[in-house]
Parts: structure tokens; C-alpha cells; sequence
């Protein structure tokens, strides 16, 4: 049996390329898996970006909200959020010391952050040292994560075998995932869905604000009476990944025949959204008007992670002089 973990980032509530590139699939795979599975919200790696402890807070409500709505079991997977394991920043120092500073200057992520960032602080520097000690405080065979994290994967590996090489064997040096089949979800502007682009379908949100995000999705200015082009239009692309074939079909027939509107299609993805997900829709709001049920389910869940956390914790120390 091999233990599978992975951190989520808590930038804000997930939309629907994060849902469908990423979360859905996660969440099969954790439920179906015969594998053990960790899962956490990496609420400290977001305060690299956020300084306002509120939207911090709501950001990991939301995340957490969305897994839950979408069917993680959290009786099958240990589901917590990284502040409630400091631990982990106790290991991180160590990670630190162990870590040449001029390969962490080599970090892609942190110059493309530094670029675009105004605040760039230490911490977005030592970011791969935190997420190594995710990742080895708990003793994790397989890392599933996107192209982007693959660096951040390597440092890890790079990290913990150069302290089992010093110390012999502490840590356990995890393999990393990436699923070559995950799709690209393309926003409202045709561009890749993003926070950062401001083009992102909230599957959440209220009907009316919904609607307002849908009706930004750009088309071209072809008149209602017009036979259109469906295979270019990105309106037709949202609606065929959530519709069923036949819903797909129709669609079609309609933009051939003409006499169908943008702003028809606008309302039936509208509509789409609101019946496809009405039951995830429903337990996310149950969730977040119920902040005390979340808290005690990522509160359960750091407790059996802190067992292991404590576990290996011990043997580093020890290993560091500690102890
Ligand atoms: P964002 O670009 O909105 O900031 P993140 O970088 O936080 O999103 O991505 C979180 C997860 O969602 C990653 O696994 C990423 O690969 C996936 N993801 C993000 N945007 C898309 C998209 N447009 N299509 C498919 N998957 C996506
Ligand atoms: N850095 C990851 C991201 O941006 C999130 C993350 C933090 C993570 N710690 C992790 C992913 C440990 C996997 C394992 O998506």
C-alpha cells in the first residue's frame, strides 16, 4: 500500500477549470484508491500572497467547501489544512539548513512570482522548502501535482536525500505524478481559465452574479438570424463539457440553423450549471453557512495527521541533535 499526498493552494474559491483540470479527478482518485491518502489545504504557503486574515480564512473555507461538495470521503482520506500541523515548520527550518541557497535561486516559480509579484518576500524564497516538508513529514510514496510543481518535486527529492545521506536513512524520497490526460479548461476570455486572468467560471456563486460571469464569455457579433460556427466558438466549447451528447447535439443544430441567439446559448449554459451541479451547489452552502462542521472535519483530520507528523519529526530530531 502506498500513501498518496498532496496540497491544494488556498487562493480563493475554486473555479470550474480547477474543478474539472484538477479536483474531480483528485477526488475519484482518492476515493477509489486502495491507497492511503493525505489531503491538505495549504493555508501557509498562501500567506506568501495574502495578508488579510479574513479572506485567508474564508479562502479555506471555500476550498474545503468545494472538496467536500464534490465528494471527497473523508473517512477514506486524512483531510486537514497544513496550519493545524506546525509541525511542518518546525521540519522546514531543518530542510533549510540541509538545502544549498544558490538552488533555490534556480526556482522557476519563484522568478515567475518575483516578476509578477509586488511583495516579494522571504518566504515566497524558502516556499519549496515548506512544501518539501509537506511532503517528507509524511513519510509520502506518490505525489500527484501539475507540470508546474514538477521543480518544487525535485528539490524535494534533492533535499531529502542529501539529509539521508548525511544521517542516514530518515526520510522517505516520494515520486512525483503528473496526469498526462488532465484537460485545459479555456475562460471566458478563450484564454486558459485563471485567477490571475479574471476569466473564471464560480460554479458557487448566486444565480444573478453567475449569470453576469457567463454573459462576459466572449463570442464574435454574428446577428441572431445567422447560421454560426461551433467548432471556433469557445461558448459552445464551456457548454459541451458540462452537457450530455445529446444536449451537445442540439446545440449544434442550433448555431447551424440560425435564428439562435449568443444570448440563448448564454442561458443554457446558465441553466446547465445550475441543474448539472444543483447538489453540489447546495452541500457548498450548507458548508459554508456551517464553518463549525468544517472545522471539525479538518480538525479530525489534522489529529491522525499529527500522529504522523509526530512519528517522523522525532526521528529528524534525533537525527539533527536533538532530542
Ligand atoms: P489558477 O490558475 O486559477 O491560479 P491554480 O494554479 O491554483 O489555478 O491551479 C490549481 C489546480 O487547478 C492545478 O492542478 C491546475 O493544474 C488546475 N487548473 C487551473 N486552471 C486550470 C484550467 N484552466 N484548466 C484545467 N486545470 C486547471
Ligand atoms: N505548491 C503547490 C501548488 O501551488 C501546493 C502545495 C503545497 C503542494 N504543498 C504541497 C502540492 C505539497 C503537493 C505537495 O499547487
Amino acid at each position: 500500500m502506498s500513501r498518496i499526498l498532496t496540497g491544494i493552494q488556498s487562493t480563493g474559491t475554486p473555479h470550474l477549470g480547477n474543478l474539472l483540470g484538477a479536483i474531480i479527478p483528485a477526488i475519484k482518485m482518492a476515493n477509489d484508491s486502495k491507497n492511503e491518502s493525505y489531503l491538505f489545504i495549504a493555508d501557509m504557503h498562501s500567506v506568501t500572497q495574502i495578508k488579510d486574515a479574513e479572506q485567508l480564512r474564508l479562502n479555506t473555507y471555500s476550498t474545503a467547501a468545494c472538496w467536500l461538495a464534490f465528494g471527497l470521503n473523508y473517512d477514506k482520506t486524512i483531510f486537514y489544512r497544513q496550519s493545524d500541523v506546525p509541525q511542518v515548520t518546525e521540519l522546514a527550518w531543518y530542510l533549510n539548513c540541509y538545502f544549498p541557497y544558490q538552488r533555490l535561486t534556480l526556482a522557476h516559480s519563484f522568478k515567475d512570482k518575483s516578476n509578477s509579484l509586488e511583495d516579494i518576500n522571504a518566504g515566497l524564497f524558502t516556499y519549496p522548502m515548506l512544501m518539501a516538508a509537506d511532503i517528507l513529514l509524511y513519510d509520502a510514496d506518490i505525489v500527484p501535482v501539475g507540470k508546474d510543481q514538477l521543480q518544487h518535486l525535485e528539490i524535494t527529492r534533492s533535499v531529502g536525500n542529501k539529509f539521508n545521506h548525511q544521517n542516514g536513512e530518515t526520510f522517505i524520497i516520494p515520486e512525483s505524478k503528473v496526469d498526462e490526460e488532465s484537460m485545459l479548461i479555456t475562460g471566458t476570455d478563450g484564454e486558459k481559465m485563471s485567477k490571475s486572468k479574471n476569466n473564471v467560471i464560480d460554479i458557487f456563486l448566486d444565480e444573478k452574479p453567475l449569470k453576469k460571469q457567463i454573459s462576459a464569455i466572449k463570442t464574435d457579433s454574428l446577428p441572431l438570424e445567422a447560421s454560426k460556427d461551433w467548432k471556433n466558438c469557445n461558448l459552445f466549447k464551456l457548454y459541451k463539457l458540462l452537457s450530455t451528447e445529446k444536449q451537445a447535439e442540439t446545440m449544434k443544430t442550433n448555431y447551424i440553423k440560425g435564428g439562435y441567439g449568443y444570448g440563448h446559448v448564454k442561458t443554457d449554459l446558465l441553466n446547465l450549471i445550475l441543474t448539472k451541479y444543483k447538489s453540489e451547489r447546495e452541500k457548498y452552502n450548507f458548508y459554508m453557512c456551517n464553518l463549525d462542521k468544517l472545522d471539525s472535519i479538518l480538525k479530525a483530520g489534522a489529529v491522525q495527521a499529527s500522529k504522523t507528523a509526530d512519528e517522523v519529526l522525532n526521528r529528524v530530531r534525533i537525527k539533527v541533535g536533538f532530542n
